[in-house]
């Protein structure tokens, strides 16, 4: 009973403070993962980009070059910018692991950066999606920028520089209460990056795609088998048909 409480308890509070978030509408991550070039672009960017911080530690790089369609050497020579503890250049059948000490990115940013692997299926890819294009100029905070998904979010926008800065548009509510607010309602490019929107609308979604790919290595695969099986399932359906044609042909 007691536990039941506590139970009751929990989902409550994690849904009031879920609601007291925000409710930015996320945008639809149109994600291929049968689309290879769109894969290994999202690999390109995760290790130039991601994985000084944030670790893919349940991936391997050989692992994922097989994946992606690349060879050993390709993933050698185009994603292992890192070297282990002892200062040795990673190998390809190494996790994919940085070497940023928690207690130094703690002072710096507050938060460990969290290890990535799983965070498409945690956030959700439309979630991941809207993140990376809603980092907004805020001077309040550390690193200059805020995000409307993830208010408060202790990462700087590491991709502005293609991005270049976005200013919040927002509008004024009254909540059931009679209490005003603010929300953010969209976007205005302060200044415009190195890539249009299209483009860095498409290195956003070729990164979720790729961090969905991470999240289920074996999707491909499965995939891969699903088309044969279910082509072995109709040549089964002709074949007993023909047989079940044959077996009453002379019943009348
Ligand atoms: C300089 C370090 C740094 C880099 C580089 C960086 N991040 Fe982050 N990121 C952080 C920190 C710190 C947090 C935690 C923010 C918090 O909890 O307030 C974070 C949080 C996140 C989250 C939210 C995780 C969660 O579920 O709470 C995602 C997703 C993310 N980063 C994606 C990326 C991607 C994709 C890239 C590369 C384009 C990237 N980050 C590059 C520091 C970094």
């Amino acid at each position: 009973m007691i536990k039941a409480f506590f139970l009751l308890a929990f989902f409550l509070f994690s849904g009031v403070s879920q609601a007291a978030g925000n409710n930015y509408p996320l945008d639809h991550a149109a994600i291929d993962s049968s689309d290879k070039p769109s894969l290994q672009r999202g690999a390109k960017y995760y290790v130039n980009y991601c994985l000084g911080c944030h670790a893919l530690s349940y991936l391997r790089y050989n692992r994922m070059g097989r994946d992606l369609g690349l060879t050993e050497s390709q993933v050698e020579e185009n994603l292992i910018f890192t070297y282990d503890a002892e200062g040795s250049p990673v190998k390809p059948g190494e996790h994919m692991t940085n070497t940023m000490d928690a207690g130094y990115a703690e002072k710096v940013f507050g938060v460990v950066p969290p290890d990535l692997t799983l965070v498409a299926r945690s956030r959700g890819v439309d979630w991941l999606y809207t993140y990376l294009r809603s980092f907004y100029a805020d001077k309040t905070k550390v690193w200059g920028v805020n995000n409307a998904v993830f208010p408060n979010v202790g990462m700087p926008h590491v991709l502005s520089e293609m991005q270049g800065l976005q200013k919040a548009i927002t509008e004024e509510y009254i909540d059931e209460q009679g209490n005003r607010h603010e929300k953010i309602v969209g976007f205005e490019l302060l200044g415009s990056g190195s890539l249009s929107v299209e483009e860095y609308d498409q290195v956003v979604l070729d990164l979720t795609n790729f961090l969905a790919y991470a999240a289920e290595p074996a999707k491909i695969a499965r995939h891969k088998t699903g088309v044969w099986v279910i082509a072995f399932l109709l040549l089964l359906l002709c074949v007993t048909y023909l047989l079940k044609k044959e077996y009453w042909r002379d019943i009348k």
